[in-house]
């Protein structure tokens, strides 16, 4: 099948790890360029070695997406580079599992500048490139199941999750006109660098919970992204998609 993704360029949040490095390899495939935006500058020359290993047009730039001047930067390397901003994939984001009462200010404040402010700046500057240089697109926000039904010791990491599914139904009511969807993907517990905590047993004892019985792959979870930055999703937006074996069913 065309995804018809074939030369539009696409800026991955967290692109050097995980999900998004996943989503950078299937967009990569179907033709798409790529900008990898990490905190990580060796993991994103890691990744663009792999990607340029299979003749992929890739770029890396050094971004923490809590800083607003950071995203202006990707966003515009992207059309600088590459002539053209068309889709966005905010995967960029953090961790911690530990009791609400064990966790302090500090910790929240972290959280949400990458979680739920990293988004908004990451889309507010995507955006304003996309609409000053006239590109329709998509724009996919990375959420969680703990964003919709809520999980123990994931209390800050589900509010900033939650927040993530509503920033995007209402950008996409905004941007809609303009030919821009933006749509959430919500995984479940999937196999990355940020699950690595997770022995068979916690694995043994997680599954019980997924009518599929399984825990995530990244290709799971990267072949919606990619399906949603697509041409094939025309007709998508404002969505909060759960991708997580039927854990929520929400
Ligand atoms: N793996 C899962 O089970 C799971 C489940 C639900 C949601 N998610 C979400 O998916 C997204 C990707 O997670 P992953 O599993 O690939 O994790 P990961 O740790 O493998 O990758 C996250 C990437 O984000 C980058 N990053 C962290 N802080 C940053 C910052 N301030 N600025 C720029 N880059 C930054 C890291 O360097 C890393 O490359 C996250 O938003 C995560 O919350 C993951």
């Amino acid at each position: 099948m065309n995804m018809g993704l074939e030369g539009k360029t696409a800026v991955i949040t967290g692109g050097a790890s995980g999900l998004g490095r996943e989503t950078a390899r299937y967009l990569t495939a179907e033709a798409a360029r790529v900008v990898i935006a990490d905190i990580n500058a060796d993991a994103i020359a890691e990744t663009l070695a792999e990607l340029r290993e299979g003749r992929a047009e890739a770029e890396g730039i050094t971004v923490d997406v809590s800083n607003y001047e950071d995203c202006q930067a990707m966003a515009q390397m992207a059309v600088e580079k590459f002539g053209s901003l068309d889709v966005v994939v905010a995967a960029a984001g953090i961790a911690r599992g530990t009791f609400f009462v064990e966790t302090e200010p500090a910790d929240w404040e972290r959280m949400m500048a990458i979680n739920i402010n990293g988004v908004m700046n990451t889309n507010h500057a995507c955006a304003k490139t996309m609409l000053q240089t006239g590109a329709s697109g998509s724009i996919v926000n990375i959420a969680s199941e703990a964003g919709k039904v809520g999980e123990k010791r994931m209390v800050v990491y589900g509010a900033t999750k939650g927040a993530v599914i509503g920033f995007t139904k209402s950008l996409a009511t905004e941007l809609g006109r303009n030919g821009i969807r933006v749509n959430a993907v919500c995984p479940g517990v999937t196999k990355t660098p940020m699950t690595a905590y997770v022995t068979p047993d916690m694995e043994a004892a997680f599954t019980k919970f997924y009518p599929l019985k399984r825990l995530g792959l990244a290709r799971d979870i990267a072949s919606t992204i990619t399906f949603l930055a697509s041409e094939q999703s025309s007709w998508i937006t404002g969505q909060a998609i759960s991708v997580s074996g039927g854990f929520s069913r929400c």
